[in-house]
């Protein structure tokens, strides 16, 4: 589509409307790019599966006994049915519909009733999708050609590596789904938005993380990462991998969140936690944060939704929100072609860029 979207403002709030658009980002975007699915500890052991929607494509995610993580179309090659609707822990997968099932790689093991030879099974196994882990996450992309999940992380990946996330354990058990009425890209670029914590969040999010004491640090369209000075301990980091997944992240715990969309104005929003594990289990160390910060982000972002058929010009957008400029990028790349710039450096990996004079 021609391309409306800006770096330095808003953008048209029609986009967070139309229903054309909407679908033209599920084709180009959602069934394109790398998308968040699920963390490693969520398919920890052979059997253990999770159902996610990739875009409109209904996926499961499971460890096979070889202990690698394969994402398989969540479809019997019968007759379309789903073969799994909730998580869990099976050896195989057999179709509710006439039983035809499968092997933890997709494999189709036995037809009921079939004539000998009747079906080839080596022919009617499930389809398989890209899968790569990016410490502890899990993404996916039904695009057979889509550029390798490390050059999409590569500008941010020297923040981050040295953090050691890998060692951190999901609580699994704390994974919160939410159905939220406001359009993705809106809670998405909320989810990266440090300018609103002084007034969204005064009582929860700003005690912890002060607006005042955000600040970029690299990031283009395909990738960006943020600081923040945290109360009482070391700087935390935000980063965020259009079109999906955002996440805080502590030397020791991390707060992520990730959104799926569903309909123009309704979008599935997944929050988890990671921290160290101990006897006790896994311990999430995240003080005085409030989990009510969730609800305020959604009331915010419900309100903005009800604007969509507003007459409105869009504002120019702050130094504070560049990390949203870097998103504008990214969807004008996706959406409209418009190459992705270079990668900025603000500040090198453990310090913090130099204040404006
Ligand atoms: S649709 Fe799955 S076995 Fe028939
Ligand atoms: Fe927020």
């Amino acid at each position: 589509m021609p391309n409306r979207i800006e770096r330095a403002t808003a953008l048209p709030v029609d986009l967070f409307g139309d229903e054309a658009v909407f679908e033209l980002e599920i084709a180009d975007i959602w069934h394109q790019d790398w998308v968040f699915a699920c963390t490693v500890d969520a398919v920890a052991e052979p059997g253990e599966h999770v159902p996610v929607m990739i875009g409109r494509q209904p996926v499961l995610m499971v460890r096979g006994d070889d202990f690698q993580i394969r994402a398989l179309a969540n479809v019997c090659s019968h007759r379309g049915t789903p073969l799994v609707d909730c998580a869990g822990r099976l050896s195989r997968f057999s179709c509710p519909y006439h039983a035809w099932t499968y092997g933890l790689e997709g494999d189709l093991l036995s037809v009921p009733y079939a004539l000998p030879a009747e079906v080839g099974h080596a022919d009617h196994g499930l389809e398989s999708f890209l899968v790569e882990t990016w410490h502890g996450l899990v993404f996916v992309s039904l695009n057979p050609d889509v550029e390798p999940l490390s050059t999409r992380v590569a500008a941010v990946e020297p923040y981050i590596k040295p953090l050691g996330l890998d060692r951190l354990h999901h609580d699994v058990a704390a994974t919160m789904s939410e159905q939220w009425d406001a359009n993705w890209k809106l809670i998405f670029g909320n989810a990266l938005d440090s300018y609103s914590h002084f007034r969204v969040h005064a009582e929860t999010v700003e005690p912890v993380s002060p607006t005042d004491g955000s600040y970029y640090l690299a990031g283009s369209a395909r990738a960006t990462v943020t600081g923040g000075e945290s109360m009482e301990r070391a700087d935390h980091l935000v980063v965020s991998l259009p079109p999906s997944f955002v996440a805080v992240i502590y030397p020791d715990a991390l707060v992520w969140q990730s959104v799926r969309p569903l309909t123009v104005g309704r979008t599935e929003v997944t929050t988890g936690v990671a921290g160290e594990e101990s006897d006790a289990g896994t311990v999430v160390s995240l003080p005085g944060w409030d989990a009510s910060f969730i609800d305020e982000d959604r009331a915010i972002c419900e309100q903005v939704q009800r604007n969509v058929s507003a007459r409105w010009r869009p504002g120019p957008l702050l130094e504070l929100e560049r990390a949203l400029g870097d998103f504008h990028a990214y969807l004008a790349w996706r959406l409209s072609d418009v190459a992705p710039e270079p990668p900025v450096v603000a500040a090198e990996p453990g310090s913090r860029p130099e204040p404006p004079l």
